[in-house]
């Protein structure tokens, strides 16, 4: 074997032998690179006999054609390898099924917000929103309460800094004020749901400086107060999702009702446990979920309409806390905590939408 041919078999074995990129480009150069083998040859041309120089010369082209088209073939091999390689590992089997486990939870509070929405949606309510900053006027004057009432102290409402004028703006301390600018800007019949943030200076167990509320509204000519009682029972039997259920319609005071009730919902307390229905076997209490009332002529004339010709009622509702009773949330600060093992325990599947056809929680 002439020392080309050896040369040849040598080289073509180095390239077929790499393994990839790396070590091909390191065969390329051992043999065409600056001071590769075949180069070496080449340096040698010209010390040599014209004729001999010549078939040298035309063998030393046709190898180093050669080993560069292997080279080549060889590069476009171990491309094709390595795309493969890459398009195995990051196949996606689009039919396999959504893995549950690290999905993640809707809040309680939005849960709530939907549920609600989804009940008195139904029933013709159309959901409304207002501010969190409000004006002392909406969030108090128009809804009746007079200067100096106890709600309007600095230890339970957060004030913002006063105005040039004077005036303070304050976080709306109830969800009622949005009932003032729907009537103002709305002309009735009226039926509105309005879910939303208010605050107030507490911290316990069972109350935290932002919560959330519904306010209802309905304004028309005729409506009354066994409208308000029947509109909350069904309410409390889709809500709480039983059909023995029992309130309490209590006799109490709201500056912007008149009559005004607070409700409470009969449950059984057994073995500590709270649940709703199963009433009447000796471990019956009352608690109270809402408050209600005709609303008060005085607030009608604030929002420009005549009283002797609409009348309606409203009511407001603790969000956290009818979520509390219906889902057993023992501490209403942990709503607001952030903590991922409670969300798990207590969120919900983002794909369960509340549907009263489909099921509000199941
Ligand atoms: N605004 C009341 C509160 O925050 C709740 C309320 C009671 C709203 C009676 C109403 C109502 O609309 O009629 O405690």
């Amino acid at each position: 074997m002439s020392e080309l041919d050896t040369l040849r078999t040598e080289l073509l074995a180095a390239v077929n032998a790499a393994a990839d990129l790396k070590a091909l480009d390191a065969a390329r150069v051992d043999a065409l690179g600056k001071k590769g083998r075949i180069t070496g040859h080449m340096k040698m041309l010209g010390g040599m006999e014209p004729e001999a120089r010549k078939a040298q010369g035309r063998s030393l082209n046709v190898l180093k054609d050669e080993i560069a088209g292997a080279i080549e073939a060889r590069k476009a091999a171990l491309e094709d390898a390595a795309l493969d390689a890459r398009l195995a590992e990051e196949r996606i089997d689009v039919s396999l099924p959504a893995r549950s486990t690290p999905m993640g939870r809707i809040h309680p509070i939005s849960q709530t917000i939907e549920e609600v929405s989804a009940i008195f949606g139904d029933m013709g309510f159309s959901v409304v929103e207002g501010p969190d900053i409000e004006t002392d006027w909406h969030n108090f004057t128009a809804l009746n309460f007079p200067e100096g009432h106890p709600a309007r102290e600095m230890q339970d409402t957060f004030y913002l800094p006063p105005k040039d004028d004077g005036t303070r703006m304050v976080l709306r301390t109830h969800t009622s004020p949005v009932q003032v600018r729907t009537m103002l800007e709305q002309a009735p019949p009226i039926r509105i749901l309005v879910p939303g943030r208010t605050y107030r200076s507490d911290w316990d167990q069972t109350h935290t400086p932002m919560f959330h509320q519904f306010e209802g509204l309905v304004i028309d000519e005729s409506t009354h107060m066994g409208h308000l009682k029947g509109c909350l029972i069904d309410f409390c039997k889709a809500y709480f999702e039983i059909d023995d259920v029992k309130l309490n319609f209590r006799p109490s005071f709201f500056p912007f009702t008149e009559p005004s009730a607070e409700v409470d919902i009969a449950c059984n307390k057994k073995d500590g446990q709270l649940r709703f229905g199963h009433f009447g076997d000796g471990h019956d209490d009352w608690l109270e979920i809402l408050g209600c009332g005709m609303v008060h002529p005085n607030v009608l004339k604030n929002c420009g309409l005549d009283p002797s010709v609409h009348q309606g009622f409203a009511f407001g509702m603790g969000c956290e806390r009818v979520a509390m009773l219906k889902y057993g949330i023992p501490d209403g600060r942990s709503f607001f905590e952030n903590d991922v093992r409670w969300m798990a325990h207590y969120g919900f599947l983002p794909l369960d939408v509340p549907t009263l056809t489909g099921g509000l929680s199941q």
